[in-house]
């Protein structure tokens, strides 16, 4: 098959942030969106696929309920992480963002590893160049870096340990005492892991624009009108969400709260399609999407995430494209700082299976 690499079609509009030159689009031929016969059976048509090219389909909990149910794995970005160094398919689908398909091609550089959408980004990737972050770090020499997986391949290459938002605590904790530490790209999330550890760290200044938008005087109007209800938050969430929230953790230890807790109510402050997974889970209790500052707007929904659908995971499979690419010199200086975090992460939790 004849690829065309990134950037190459002319019709095509990115219309945010950077995209990554690890990217190969579909060739010009391809089978596109536009020429999908409506009467096919997507869902039995991606199962078929699945089969026939040995493939594993990967969904982060972000992804819309469909997608989710469909997929073999469905977890966190360390799970997902886990399972895409794990897995013994020919095809790895990543149904999630351009960072999480990379750390898979990083991990299992044999496989074609597919993305639903090539532009599924993500801000925190976007506000972490790799000139600058290099830049940073040359002006901290003493300091170990530890950057957030949700980062391009070559700011991973440029860090030292790669963490997650439920392995950053343990791995800070393990480091010696005198250790200075720059943490990227997520200020937020290294505000909370400082309070957390007592560790003073040099925090670059990047923001997740979903986890931003939560209003605490928002949230504490809705908990109002729900005294019973509790609220679980995700730590790329400002401290003054944290402040008003009953439990903060990764996607996983949030969903794992809500289960096991035996309050009836949660309000969800991360983003919303994980809702799914936890009424799957818990179909008794009710879960209210956390507002943003104007009390109605959909803003917890990650545009990024929200452009993989499943007729583009279809096409994904079909023209195994867009795929992940990378120079054998990039994976190899990006794989050190990410196996760094497999061997100092706590030993994998039980992921959580698809219907
Ligand atoms: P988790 O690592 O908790 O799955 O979070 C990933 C993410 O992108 C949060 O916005
Ligand atoms: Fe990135 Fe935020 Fe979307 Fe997660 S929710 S992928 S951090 S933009």
């Amino acid at each position: 098959m004849q690829f065309a690499r990134f950037p190459k079609q002319d019709n095509a509009t990115y219309p945010t942030g950077t995209m990554s030159n690890t990217i190969i689009l579909p060739n010009a031929n391809a089978p596109t969106l536009a020429t999908i016969d409506p009467h096919l059976d997507i869902e039995a048509e991606i199962k078929r696929l699945r089969r026939e090219k040995n493939a594993v389909i990967l969904a982060h909990y972000y992804q819309e309920g469909e997608i989710q149910d469909l997929a073999d794995f469905v977890g966190d970005s360390l799970d997902l992480s886990r399972k895409a160094a794990a897995t013994d398919a020919d095809m790895i689908v990543f149904s999630g963002v351009r960072f999480m398909a990379e750390v898979a091609k990083i991990l299992s550089p044999d496989k074609i590893v597919v993305i639903p959408d090539a532009e599924a980004g993500c801000s925190l990737e976007d506000s972490c160049q790799a000139e600058a972050f290099k830049a940073w770090r040359d002006a901290h020499p003493d300091h170990i870096s530890l950057t957030y997986i949700n980062c391009s391949a070559e700011v991973k290459a440029l860090s030292d340990v790669i963490v997650t938002s439920s392995s950053a605590e343990y791995i800070i904790n393990n480091l010696p005492k005198d250790q200075p530490i720059l943490f990227a790209p997520d200020r937020h999330l290294g505000a909370y892991l400082q309070r957390k550890t007592g560790r003073d760290m040099v925090l670059w200044p990047g923001t997740c624009i979903v986890h931003e938008q939560f209003s605490a005087r928002e949230i504490t109007r809705l908990k109002s009108q729900h005294p019973g209800a509790l609220v679980a938050a995700h730590p790329e969430c400002p401290e003054s969400i944290l402040e008003v929230s009953d439990h903060v953790g990764s996607t996983s230890q949030i969903l794992n709260f809500v289960h096991t807790n035996p309050a009836n109510e949660f309000i969800v402050a991360t983003e919303l399609h994980i809702i799914h997974q936890m009424q799957k889970d818990s179909p008794n209790k009710t879960f209210l999407a956390a507002p943003g500052a104007d009390g109605g707007c959909n803003c917890a929904s990650c545009p990024y995430m929200a452009l993989n659908t499943m007729e583009k995971l279809y096409l994904a499979m079909v023209n195994e494209a867009p795929a992940i690419t990378m120079t054998e010199d990039l994976r190899l200086r990006a794989l050190k700082p990410l196996e760094r975090m497999l061997e100092l992460a706590p030993a994998a939790k039980p992921t959580q299976d698809a219907a």
